[in-house]
């Protein structure tokens, strides 16, 4: 089975409802995280414009651990509470950062990034790692991105046994 790269064109709804489909056509038969986390990074990253890092960490013993990506090399563990990611998971909150020079101890994995959103993975209320999206531009991420990105980590969530 083959994969055409996706790109899909409209506005950021029609957009995200695109990468929805095609999350679930993805995840239909499989239920493997790894493979499933793989594929949506990758989905995410040629699917949207302007992304410079797409990817998942996971808690492991009290740390977040990098997990499946697309991008460049990242930084491999992340404390809770340390830079976005350490952030977004100890609030369990979606966290959007429109310029990462601004955000106090954020963690410089890639130096093209300029603005961030990260998404808490949670399932019966315990946090089991986030996805992190970068993008090389300020003010990437807006509310419409949020909803968007938390729909598709839903999916990845309900599709995988954890
Ligand atoms: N910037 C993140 C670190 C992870 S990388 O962006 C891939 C942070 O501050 O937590």
């Amino acid at each position: 089975m083959t994969f055409a790269a996706l790109k899909p064109t409209g506005t950021k709804r029609e957009i995200y409802s695109d990468l929805a489909l095609a999350a679930r056509g993805l995840f239909r038969d499989e239920r493997d995280v790894i493979a499933n986390a793989a594929n949506l990074s990758s989905l995410i990253f040629n699917g949207l414009d302007d992304l410079n890092w797409a990817g998942f960490y996971f808690l492991k013993n009290g740390i977040l651990v990098l997990g499946p990506f697309q991008g460049n090399p990242a930084c491999v563990r992340i404390e809770m509470g340390k830079g976005v990611c350490g952030t977004a998971a100890a609030s369990r909150e979606t966290l959007i950062v429109e310029d990462v020079e601004t955000f106090p101890g954020h963690i410089a994995c890639d130096v093209a990034s300029r603005s961030e959103i990260v998404v808490p993975l949670m399932k019966d209320g315990k946090v089991l790692g986030v996805l992190d999206i970068d993008a090389p531009i300020r003010g990437r991420f807006d509310d419409e991105d949020r909803k968007g990105i938390e729909t598709l980590a839903k999916l990845w969530l309900d599709a995988s046994d954890l």
